[in-house]
């Protein structure tokens, strides 16, 4: 089910682009707190207005998750919409990297890009070729590389706090997960968890990520069995949407914590898992490791440990965060979008320029 949503957004580009041919939408949805950022995602949609969509909703998300994060960012988003059903050339691919290129530049700043579903550091340095703004090059292009890892491992460190919820301690050795989604993210996750000894059970829609299952010593499923089996924690790692109100009743978790942006289906099915009593990590605070590391390195300064521990620091936000929902008898959705509404209103004061 689809919520209409208030326009909010302080602007979004829509265009053809001049090299490409492709639809690409850029959103800014603020800058309240700094520069938006906010990563470029080159996926296949049905329609041009159902990349418009994503470029919209993942925006506003972005503006969430810097704002919680603590970050001096605002949110944005890029969608390069791809014809469904057809992959793209390594020359279309380029093209279609230096219009968004082009559009970041003439947003002079207000907006930075980064890697996002379907794209990677290489292409960061394409688009590089067009634009100063964009995070995540390689390390040899001067870049901070590859987010994946620090997202997954912000994404364990969410898992710490959410055993802590359960259990009253955050070790993950002996606790059962399964992971939906095996991409660059959710791969490095179950790599995490099996190396912390815990027990898994992985999904991905292709079916040559069984290897990985069998690498790590467990369970491969289909994302539906992955779904609703019966593990302590679910951990959504592919695209996003996937708590819907029909899902819900179905699940066998205690929780769910995980990558994916957007899990819920719609803004009530927040209610709906804490009626079932099944906690919610919000995605936007589990998975923001990405762009913790990303800012830190590029714009704040911090050497490696230094963003280490930033991202780690999720651990903490999280577990403050289900500590309010329960005392306050709201769900962690709530909480987490009133932690990111008093950080927008009010601004750090020193928040460097980038
Ligand atoms: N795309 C990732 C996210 O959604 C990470 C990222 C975004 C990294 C922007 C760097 C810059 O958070």
């Amino acid at each position: 089910m689809e919520t209409p949503m208030e326009f909010g957004h302080e602007s979004v580009v829509m265009r053809l682009g001049r090299r490409s041919g492709l639809p690409i939408v850029v959103a800014v949805h603020s800058t309240a707190l700094g520069r938006a950022v906010g990563g470029c995602r080159m996926w296949a949609y049905d329609s041009w207005e159902d990349g418009l969509r994503d470029a919209l909703r993942l925006s506003e998300g972005m503006t969430r998750k810097c704002a919680a994060a603590g970050l001096p960012n605002g949110g944005g988003k890029t969608v390069v919409v791809l014809p469904p059903g057809r992959s793209v050339t390594a020359d279309e691919r380029r093209a279609a990297l230096h219009d968004v290129g082009d559009i970041v530049a003439e947003l002079g700043g207000s907006y930075v890009t980064g890697p996002d579903a379907g794209t990677g550091p290489a292409d960061m340095a394409v688009i590089g070729e067009r634009t100063e703004y964009v995070f995540c090059r390689p390390e040899s292009a001067g870049g901070s590389g590859d987010p994946s890892p620090f997202t997954a491992l912000g994404v364990v460190a969410a898992l710490r706090s959410t055993c802590l919820a359960l259990f009253g301690s955050p070790g993950l050795a002996g606790r059962r997960f399964a992971v939906i989604g095996l991409g660059h993210v959710g791969e490095q996750i179950a790599r995490q968890l099996a190396a912390a000894g815990a027990d898994l059970v992985l999904s991905d829609v292709d079916p040559a990520k069984r290897s990985l299952g069998a690498e790590l010593g467990a369970v491969f499923t289909e994302p539906d069995a992955a779904a609703t089996a019966e593990v302590d924690v679910l951990v959504p790692a592919a695209l996003g949407g996937l708590l819907t109100r029909d899902l819900v009743p179905r699940l066998r978790c205690r929780a769910v914590a995980g990558a994916a942006n957007n899990q819920l289906a719609d803004p009530g099915v927040a209610e709906l898992l804490r009626e079932r009593d099944i906690l919610w990590a919000p995605d936007y605070i589990a998975n923001a490791g990405g762009v913790v590391n990303a800012v830190a390195r590029e714009v704040l300064g911090d050497g490696p440990e230094k963003a280490v521990q930033r991202i780690e620091s999720i651990t903490d936000t999280l577990t403050g965060l289900f500590e309010t929902a329960a005392r306050a008898g709201i769900t962690t959705a709530r909480a987490a979008d009133d932690l990111a509404r008093r950080r927008l209103a009010a601004p750090a004061p020193t928040a460097p320029e980038p």
